[in-house]
């Protein structure tokens, strides 16, 4: 019998089905994977019912490959080595901006391998191994052209602007392939160390940010935010700063405004971003609250950017005095005691719980309470025999939360592992704001 393996396939079948049908109704093409990305060609995941059923294809022909592939392969393949090996030589060479800049149906890999000076018997190997898992076409043997995937190497700029600007290389892009070098780079590398981390007796049980992974590759004990401030890491503190850029620009512009009422803030109120980097969460709030008061802090370094950052964005809001930045470490006595709110975004999951009690404080415990929004947070369950988090298409977080343990010894968390860490340090969670656009849903808590 093979009935799951039926079961699955049919699910692939319904659901693909279900994507065909609503997009051929509505006119709309679901992108080929010969074609190089475009944003604009994205439409179609946004039909109704359509993402669903992305979601299920995707989930059940993993399952399907999990189920049908030797296990010893499936772990060799795990092992994904070769993955990183080829993808950063890929990216860094800037194979498919050459690529594109020839023109044509795609170029020999001597001329890219010219253009990129590098060894052209050494890139052929890594453009083939990539080709096959549909990053890159290889036209004609030794000939490469971009596809869909590769096309989203391209930083957007020419490669001679790239070669002459390395640190700045990435400056007014999007971020999202800052994000991939930041990736491809100290993440990948840290990465392969976190088993040394967590089975040294020294650093096994540590929260200390210093305990990290990334301290034993790069050989430094520091915290990512020291490590990347050090002189030697011009070129990775240029990039992370673009590459943090990227989580804003995968959601809406109004983001922020999906949540908490904003608007409901007065002159009155002061809003404090708890390690706001350049301030962009509160930019949206600012435009939109033309009263209420802003101040945001953080490292001294960020707080020079971020100031340039507004100067450009809403200078008449620091010209006014009504948004300010100020340096400030998280783990000094926070100096303003006359808040209306304290904004932290994407903060906690940098630091372990332990480290958290410092930026928190005041510890007194209380019983679980009714959370409103808490249950529209959760995503419907899939149908059988799929993973019920939707096996790799809901495991986004999860790796998130290892990207965590790599740089920073820390971890996302989960509402109930928020919600206790609240009330160890004297706050109640008190209301979710289920946003379908955003993995990271705002949430609001009370002091106890
Ligand atoms: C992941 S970023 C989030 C930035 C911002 N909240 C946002 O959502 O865009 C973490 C921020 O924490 C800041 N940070 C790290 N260590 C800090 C410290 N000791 N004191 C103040 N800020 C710190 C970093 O400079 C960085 O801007």
């Amino acid at each position: 019998m093979a009935a799951t393996v039926l079961h699955l396939a049919k699910l692939i079948s319904e659901s693909t089905g279900t994507i065909n049908e609503t997009c051929t109704t509505s006119g709309i093409a679901v992108p080929e994977l010969d074609e190089p990305f475009d944003p604009a060609s994205e439409a179609w995941r946004q039909q109704p019912g359509v993402q669903l059923a992305i979601d299920q294809a995707i989930s059940a022909a993993h399952q399907l490959i999990a189920t049908l592939q030797p296990a010893p392969l499936s772990v060799l393949r795990l092992g994904g080595a070769y993955h990183t090996a080829a993808t950063r030589v890929a990216f860094e060479s800037n194979a498919a901006t050459i690529i594109k800049e020839a023109g044509g149906n795609g170029v020999h890999v001597d001329d890219i391998a010219s253009k990129a000076q590098v060894d052209s018997k050494k890139l052929v190997r890594v453009l083939r191994y990539l080709a096959s898992h549909h990053v890159f076409k290889e036209v004609e043997p030794d000939v490469f052209a971009n596809n869909r995937i590769s096309s989203c190497f391209e930083i957007g700029k020419s490669f001679s602007d790239i070669s002459c600007n390395p640190i700045d290389k990435y400056e007014g892009t999007s971020g999202i392939t800052a994000l991939f070098g930041h990736m491809l780079d100290e993440c990948a590398k840290s990465g392969v160390y976190t088993w040394e981390a967590l089975s040294d007796p020294k650093t096994a049980f540590s929260e200390e940010t210093e305990d990290a992974p990334l301290s034993r590759a790069f050989g430094k004990q520091a915290a990512f935010w020291d490590w990347v401030e050090e002189p030697e890491q011009v070129n990775r503190l240029a990039r992370f700063g673009v590459a943090m850029r990227a989580w804003q620009n995968t959601l809406p512009a109004d983001a922020m405004l999906h949540g908490f009422d904003w608007k409901s803030l007065t002159e009155n109120d002061l809003l404090v971003d708890v390690a706001g980097g350049l301030g962009n969460a509160v930019l949206p709030i600012a435009k939109v609250n033309p009263s209420v008061r802003i101040i945001i802090q953080d490292r001294p370094a960020v707080i020079e950017d971020g100031v340039k950052y507004w100067k450009e964005e809403y200078p008449e809001a620091l010209q006014s005095g009504r948004v300010k930045l100020e340096s400030r470490d998280l783990f000094a006595v926070q100096p303003i005691k006359t808040a209306s709110i304290f904004l932290l975004r994407r903060i906690l999951h940098d630091w372990s719980d332990n480290i958290m009690h410092y930026v928190c404080a005041d510890p007194t415990l209380s019983g679980p309470q009714v959370v409103p929004g808490w249950e529209g947070v959760r995503r419907e369950d899939p149908p059988p025999p799929l993973l019920p988090n939707w096996g790799v298409v809901g495991a986004g977080t999860y790796g998130s939360d290892i990207h965590m343990m790599i740089l920073h010894n820390s971890q996302e968390r989960t509402l109930t592992h928020l919600s206790k860490l609240f009330e160890s340090t004297g706050w109640r969670m008190v209301r979710v704001y289920p946003d379908v656009t955003n993995l990271m849903p705002q949430i609001e808590a009370v002091p106890i």
